[in-house]
C-alpha cells in the first residue's frame, strides 16, 4: 500500500489531520510525510529517508521503535482475547495486572487506576471525579480549576479550557467558565530580569494566592499543572516553585492533580516528575509513557484521599456514571505490561537521567555563546533552546519570522534530525527515546548547531 503513488493525492482529499493547516494542507502547500518503519531511535519515511526522532513522536515512543517485546504482547493479547469490557467489575488478566504495575511505582499515598485513551479524556475523568468529589463532600459551590497559562493538558471541551495556550481557544468559544488561568513557572520569560529564581517561584505563588483571593477560596476545586510545562516551552520548574504552590494549595483545601502525560514512567530520569519534584498529588494523569504509544492508553491514578470519598459516593448514590466502551482495552493494557517490563529490564529510567544530563550538558556548551540562544534549558530527556533577537535584552524575535520552525526544517533538511518548533515562542523541543545513546546525543547536538548556524549565522 505504500508504494501507492496516489497515496498523496488521498492524503490531501480525504484525511483531516489534527493540528495542521487545513487550507495549506489540502492545497499542497505543506509537506506531507508518510512514514514506513521505525527502529530504537529512528524513523523511516516512504522514500527510504531516515531520521533520527529526537522527539520520539509527539515525546511518546519513550521504549524506542520497533520493540518486538511489545508488538509480540500485542499479538498475543488480540489472539487469545481482543476484547472485553471492564464495566460492573469485569476485567482482564493483562488490565489487573497493569493497575497493579501502575500504583507498584506510582508515589505511596496513590491507590486506583482508572484507564481512559488518551491524556485528553484521562484529564476530562480528573475533572468530573473533582467535581463528584466536592458533590459528594457537600461542597457543591467548590468547583472551578486553576491551570497555568502555557500548560498543556489535552484538547477537548474541559481540557482545551485547561490548556493555556491561545491557539487551543480562539474560535472554539474556549475556555469554559469554570476554568481559570495563572501565572507560568517560565523563569526565562519572567516580567522583572532582577528575580532570582526563589523570587520568582514566591512571585507565581502570590499571583495564585492572589487568584484565590479573587474567585473564593470556596469555588476553587483543583489545581492542574506538569512537572514540567511542556507542549508551552519545554520549561522545568524555578526552584523552589512545587513547594511554594502546594503550600498555597494546602492552606486553602485545594486538590493537585500532577498532568504526568509527558514526565510519567521516566522521561526526568525518575518514575515520575511528582517524585522528582516532591510534588504531593492527589490524582495523577498518565498516558504516553504507559505503553510507549504502543497502544492507546491512559490512566488516572487516584490517591487514597479521593478514593475514600468515592467509595462513599457510590455506596449513597449508587455506581459511578462515567466509563467508556474501550476503558482498560486489554490490547492496550496487554502493551503497558511489556512496555513497563521492558523499561525495567533494560534501565531506561536511570538511562533518561544519565544520557539527558549528558545531553543537556552538550547541548549548552555548543550553543550557550551564540548571540541568538537565549536559554537552553531541560530536566532528563527533555531539552529546550529558545531564540532571541539580542539577548542582553532579552528581546524576542517577531514570531511572523518564524525562527524557531525554520530552524527545525533546517535541521532536518540538512541532518535529518527531528526536533520540535513548540507553537508558542522560537524554541526548539527534544525529547528523545530513552534508549538514545551518548553517540546519538551528540549527532543531535552537532546537527543542531549546524542549523542554528544556517538560520541565524
Ligand atoms: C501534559 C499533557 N497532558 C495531556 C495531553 C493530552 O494527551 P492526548 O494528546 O493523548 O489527548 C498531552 C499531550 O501532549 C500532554 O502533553
Amino acid at each position: 500500500m505504500l508504494n501507492n503513488d496516489q497515496l498523496d493525492k488521498w492524503d490531501r482529499e480525504n484525511f483531516f489531520h489534527p493540528s495542521t493547516h487545513l487550507a495549506q494542507h489540502a492545497r499542497g502547500e505543506s509537506p506531507s510525510r508518510v512514514i514506513r518503519t521505525a527502529s530504537g531511535v529512528h524513523i523511516e519515511d516512504r522514500d527510504g529517508n531516515h531520521f533520527l526522532d529526537a522527539f520520539a513522536g509527539l515525546y511518546c515512543v519513550n521504549a524506542g521503535y520497533g520493540r518486538p517485546e511489545i508488538a509480540d504482547a500485542i499479538a498475543a493479547q488480540a489472539k487469545e482475547l481482543a476484547y472485553y469490557h471492564s464495566y460492573v467489575g469485569h476485567g482482564t488478566e493483562a488490565s489487573i495486572t497493569l493497575a497493579k504495575m501502575i500504583i507498584d511505582r506510582a508515589p505511596a499515598n496513590m491507590s486506583k487506576v482508572y484507564f481512559g485513551l488518551s491524556g485528553s479524556d484521562a484529564n476530562e475523568t480528573n475533572i468530573k471525579l473533582v467535581w463528584y468529589y466536592n458533590n459528594i463532600l457537600g461542597r457543591p459551590e467548590k468547583k472551578k480549576i486553576i491551570s497555568r497559562w502555557r500548560g498543556y493538558h489535552g484538547s477537548g471541551l474541559m481540557t482545551g479550557s485547561l490548556t493555556g495556550l491561545e491557539l487551543f481557544h480562539k474560535k472554539f468559544d474556549l475556555p469554559l467558565s469554570q476554568v481559570v488561568h495563572t501565572e507560568a513557572p517560565y523563569y526565562f520569560r519572567r516580567k522583572d530580569l532582577s528575580q532570582t529564581e526563589a523570587e520568582f517561584s514566591a512571585h507565581c505563588a502570590a499571583e495564585l494566592e492572589a487568584l484565590i483571593a479573587r474567585e473564593g477560596a470556596d469555588t476553587i476545586a483543583a489545581f492542574i499543572g506538569e512537572p514540567v510545562l511542556g507542549t508551552g516551552g519545554i520549561v522545568p520548574p524555578p526552584a523552589g516553585y512545587w513547594a511554594a504552590i502546594q503550600e498555597v494549595l494546602r492552606k486553602h483545601d485545594i486538590l493537585l492533580i500532577a498532568d504526568e502525560v509527558v514526565t510519567g514512567f521516566g522521561r526526568l530520569g525518575s518514575m515520575f516528575g511528582s517524585d522528582h519534584y516532591g510534588i504531593e498529588a492527589d490524582i495523577i494523569t498518565i498516558a504516553k509513557g504507559l505503553t510507549s504509544a504502543y497502544a492507546p492508553l491512559s490512566g488516572s491514578i487516584i490517591s487514597d484521599r479521593v478514593w475514600k470519598v468515592l467509595e462513599q459516593g457510590t455506596d449513597e448514590n449508587g455506581p459511578i456514571g462515567h466509563g467508556w466502551t474501550y476503558s482498560a482495552h486489554p490490547i492496550c493494557a496487554a502493551a503497558g505490561v511489556a512496555n513497563l517490563k521492558l523499561i525495567d529490564d533494560l534501565g531506561l529510567v536511570a538511562n533518561a537521567g544519565e544520557v539527558g544530563a549528558y545531553f543537556k550538558a552538550a547541548m549548552s556548551d555548543a550553543l550557550s555563546g551564540h548571540a541568538h540562544v537565549g536559554d537552553v534549558r531541560g530536566e532528563g530527556l527533555l531539552c529546550a533552546v529558545e531564540f532571541v533577537e539580542d539577548c542582553s535584552s532579552r528581546r524576542f524575535f517577531d514570531p511572523a519570522k518564524k525562527i524557531g520552525p525554520q530552524v527545525s526544517a533546517a535541521l532536518m533538511s540538512q541532518d535529518k534530525v527531528i526536533a520540535r518548533a513548540m507553537p508558542q515562542g522560537d524554541i526548539l523541543g527534544f525529547a528523545p527515546p530513552f534508549c538514545l545513546t551518548k553517540a546519538e546525543a551528540d549527532t543531535v547536538v552537532a546537527a543542531t548547531e549546524r542549523a542554528v548556524k544556517t538560520i541565524l549565522g
